[in-house]
């Protein structure tokens, strides 16, 4: 099959939460698998163009994009994905992507991503690449398959082709004034557009991608349910309800090429479910490098997290005051985000250091060490689409505590003493009762040496390749061919 993928984010150029990891697993797959693959993204001024050079994409010429009165002149450039044979293209226009960071609350947001989208078709059409399946990723690409229907629906290159919308979080939906219907080059098409919506003044991209691509995943099981409830629907649950038959949870792989403690260069010892020395090594460099002292049987709780309400890191600021000063065990989190959680971790901080250390920002070897180091890793998210760290968790052999929602609920087993089964810590009620009772089960269980060892080993024993998830998207692709 010929299959673009159009991303706002993709590893490691560009990053910052697991949308980036997905598309830096999947398209690179399917390419293995003897698909030909495209890849879109913008050329954002934050990537680093000393690692990673662009040159000029042969095929691809300069255009000119109209958006209602916005002229944008859009290039393109490539780069090869390190480690794979994949070319990623990159849609320059200075404009709109020449500015810190990957999203923004600029006016323009709206028109920063329409760029992509229709650049990224516009240059299918000038590689005369006729794609079976343009694979859309949340509300950036919503308004894509729509586009495909009108915009391109006789066209000679586009015109075959059938889209694919992946949920990665329902919560963003790219929802902007309905004014600017002017500028989505699909003014033309206005009476497809969710009328109701438009009376209310309002104009949402993913709200569109729901009701218009040939296929939609998202990426779990239980969030593929959960999102066509009232509770979880984020408004559109009776729209996915209606499309039903079309909504499909594949579950994230993991790019075990990336995170492996066996392999993984970013961190300083490796180990294995057969030698696990390496592991405690971690810990000590770990807790070294943030300036925390190592205690041989102090066990140490990790957080690699976007500080955002989603991720219930305020139930962890809530109990661990008392759970620290009771159980003596040591918290490192990796995270940034809202002001107000950023501040709360630096307060846990002052008052617990040597005990915590928050180490505010974005940093991907530290991440690579906690998954490594730490003993157990904390995702109290309120819902959780798929989630990918407690999936490297997994393999790293730190024991998740998750709420049990969403991907996090397909993921982790709950770990059975009497019969030595599962992999993990799940709490059911989000409350901080719910989550202090999970730390303490887990802070319980690593007291019994034999029991948590079984449970690290059998989390480690986890199969989360791309390799088998590749396949399932490879069905839907050909599924969504047949509409
Ligand atoms: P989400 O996409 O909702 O943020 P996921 O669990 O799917 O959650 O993916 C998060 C990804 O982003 C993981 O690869 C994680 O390691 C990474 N990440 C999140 N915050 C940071 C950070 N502060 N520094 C480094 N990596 C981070
Ligand atoms: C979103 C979700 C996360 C998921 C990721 C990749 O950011 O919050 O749960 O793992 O996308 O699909």
């Amino acid at each position: 099959m010929r299959l673009v993928y159009l991303t706002s984010e993709m590893a490691p150029f560009a990053k910052t939460g697991g949308l980036a990891d997905v598309l830096g697993a999947l398209p690179a797959q399917m390419q293995r698998m003897g698909h030909e693959v495209r890849v879109f993204m913008p050329a954002y001024a934050s990537i680093d163009r000393k690692k990673y050079p662009l040159s000029p994409a042969p095929g691809l010429e300069e255009l000119d994009l109209h958006l209602g009165s916005h002229r944008y002149r859009v290039g393109f450039a490539t780069t090869r994905q390190p480690g794979t044979d994949l070319t990623v293209h990159l849609v320059h226009c200075p404009a709109l992507f020449g500015r810190p960071g990957i999203y923004s609350s600029d006016p323009d947001e709206h028109r920063r991503f329409l760029c992509l989208s229709w650049a990224a078709l516009e240059a299918c059409r000038q590689l005369r690449f006729a794609p079976d399946v343009v694979h859309c990723n949340d509300w950036q690409t919503g308004l894509v398959p729509l586009g495909l229907k009108t915009i391109y629906a006789r066209d000679p290159v586009l015109g075959r082709a059938r889209s694919l919308l992946t949920i990665h979080n329902l919560q963003y939906q790219g929802g902007f004034p309905a004014s600017i219907l002017g500028e989505t080059r699909l003014q033309g098409s206005a009476p497809l557009f969710h009328q109701d919506q438009l009376k209310e003044g309002r104009l949402s991209f993913l709200l569109h991608g729901v009701l218009y691509a040939d296929g939609i995943t998202t990426v779990s099981p239980t969030y593929s349910r959960e999102i066509q409830t009232p509770e979880h629907g984020a408004g559109l649950d009776h729209l996915l309800r209606e499309r039903s038959s079309r909504v499909v949870g594949v579950l994230n792989g993991v790019d075990y090429r990336e995170w492996s403690p066996e392999s993984d260069r970013l961190i300083p010892h490796r180990f294995s479910a057969e030698d696990l020395s390496g592991k405690e090594k971690c810990k000590e460099v770990l807790l070294g490098k943030l300036g925390l002292p190592y205690r041989q049987g102090v066990p140490v709780l990790g957080v690699v997290s976007r500080l955002v309400a989603q991720k219930g890191l305020d139930l962890l600021l809530d109990v661990a005051p008392d759970l620290l000063t009771r159980w003596g065990f040591q918290l490192v989190v990796l995270g940034s985000g809202e002001g107000r959680l950023e501040e709360r971790f630096a307060q846990l901080q002052a008052a617990y250091r040597p005990q915590v250390c928050f180490y505010r920002g974005f940093n991907n070897e530290l991440a690579h060490l906690i998954e490594a180091g730490a003993d157990a890793f904390v995702m109290p998210s309120r819902y959780e689409p798929c989630g990918l760290n407690q999936l490297y968790s997994l393999r790293y052999g730190t024991v998740p505590i998750v709420h049990r929602t969403g991907g996090l609920a397909d993921t982790v087993i709950p770990f059975d003493a009497r019969t030595g089964q599962g992999t993990g810590v799940a709490f059911e009620h989000h409350d901080a009762q719910g989550l202090r009772w999970a730390i303490e089960t887990a802070l319980n269980l690593y007291k019994n040496k034999p029991a948590w060892r079984r449970c690290m080993l059998n989390g480690m024993a986890q199969d989360y390749s791309w390799e088998k998830q590749a396949k399932v998207y490879e069905e839907l692709y050909r599924r969504a061919q047949q509409v």
